[in-house]
């Protein structure tokens, strides 16, 4: 097709499905109550990008903007916060559903939890989120991050009270270290992926993004005809793809996963389609950080492989350039400030839609003038640096 897309597409037809009640509606609504009960929730805003639309030959464009998250810049505190409340909610003999903010904060529940320690490791938002939830929760948090992270993204969760390090490990080698130090220490470990036996942490990771999936549900003033959803280990793409497909059904949207050509660990997986999960290993350069995972969690895939249509890789030059049209957008569209990851697949179906050598592409997608396509901003500027060089670029 073009060395710097690739696709595989799934079919569906003799796949059996399974329920979806851990991510429908009725979940995403407990899960909100959850969040709403923060003194710093506040609904993001979903954007609709019509003039931006047109230019592209769409029908209209909608972008839920999450850098506006409790103030961290990105969507992943809602996973490590309903995650950390599980396990907190979990010791006190309670149903994380039936409990609040203001019980975790509570000086009994606080005083019990005061000597626990959570792990995690990180591209950045994820650890950032744990650390600033265990800070809420008086708790103590560690996160390790892959080499090569940004100085940035450390000092920020430093800030949010972690003991942070950056070790000269990639990303899935840091969730190892992460594994081993929480087994050795009695550490809890916080972990947005799912592997051999951990899956209740994870799966409750993934309802925590339910809550963003059903605001813009609600703020959505039309159906979607299209979500696409960038992917590192999947556990985003996964929960929201479950969310939509609870809601919809057989004329759930199509659903697309994008992902960086260097960690296209779900490209291949969707490929190969063999019952297998196919990983990436070495460093997985690319500026999309938070995407640069070459292991799939294990509870992503078994979602995605049964409700996602179609799996793209694709370069960082057009993650780029989806950065500066989302920063400079069409008309009286509201500019969006997002950061590599963040603006992704909204880069993706904007080269897509514009590169002429690309035209069979738009055709498997079935991508045209009365598509209502979906997106999630991801995350602000988390490395402001390279935001602004990437910005300043024509
Ligand atoms: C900004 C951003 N977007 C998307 C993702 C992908 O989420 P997941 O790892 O659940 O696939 C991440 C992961 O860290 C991220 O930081």
């Amino acid at each position: 097709m073009n060395e710097k897309f690739r696709i595989a597409s799934l079919l569906h037809t003799d796949v059996k499905q399974t329920a979806l009640h851990d991510y429908d509606v009725n979940t995403a609504q407990k899960v909100r109550n959850y969040h709403r009960s923060f003194p710093m929730y506040k609904q993001t805003p979903l954007c609709c990008m019509q003039n931006t639309a047109a230019d592209l030959g769409l029908g209209n464009i909608y972008v839920k903007n999450e850098a506006e998250r409790f103030g961290l810049n990105a969507f992943k505190v809602l996973g490590g916060s309903f995650a950390v409340g599980s396990i907190l909610a979990e010791r006190a003999g309670k149903n994380i559903f039936d409990t609040d903010y203001t019980q975790l904060i509570s000086a009994e529940i606080k005083n019990k939890n005061k000597d626990l320690t959570f792990i995690t490791a990180t591209d950045g938002n994820h650890g950032r989120g744990v650390a600033w939830s265990a800070r809420q929760f008086g708790c103590k948090s560690i996160v390790y991050m892959p080499k090569g992270s940004v100085a940035e993204r450390l000092e920020n969760i430093k800030k949010a009270g972690a003991d942070a390090s950056i070790t000269d490990l990639n990303y899935d080698n840091t969730v190892r270290l992460a594994t081993k130090h929480a087994n050795e220490n009695g550490f809890f470990l916080v972990q947005d992926t799912a592997f051999d036996n951990y899956v209740e942490i994870p799966q409750r990771i993934m309802q925590g993004y339910c809550t963003m999936a059903l605001e813009a549900h609600e703020q959505l003033p039309e159906k979607p005809t299209h979500i696409f959803l960038q992917a590192g280990v999947g556990s985003m793409a996964a929960a929201v793809t479950a969310f939509f497909a609870s809601v919809y059904g057989e004329n759930r949207p199509v659903i697309t996963i994008v992902e960086p050509l260097t960690a296209d660990c779900f490209y291949r997986t969707a490929k190969a389609n063999d019952g297998k999960m196919h990983c990436v290993d070495g460093d997985m350069k690319t500026i999309m950080a938070g995407l640069a995972c070459g292991e799939p969690c294990s509870l992503a895939w078994d979602i995605l492989s049964q409700y996602a249509d179609h799996f793209i890789a694709f370069h960082d030059e057009a993650a780029a350039d989806g950065m500066r049209l989302l920063a400079r957008p069409y008309g009286q569209d509201t500019p969006i400030v997002a950061g590599e990851s963040g603006a992704s697949a909204f880069g993706c179906a904007t080269e897509i839609m514009r590169n002429p050598e690309l035209s069979e592409l738009r055709k498997i997608l079935q991508l045209n003038e009365n598509s209502v396509v979906l997106f999630f901003n991801t995350e602000g500027a988390t490395d402001t640096e390279n935001y602004n060089k990437i910005i300043k670029e024509l």
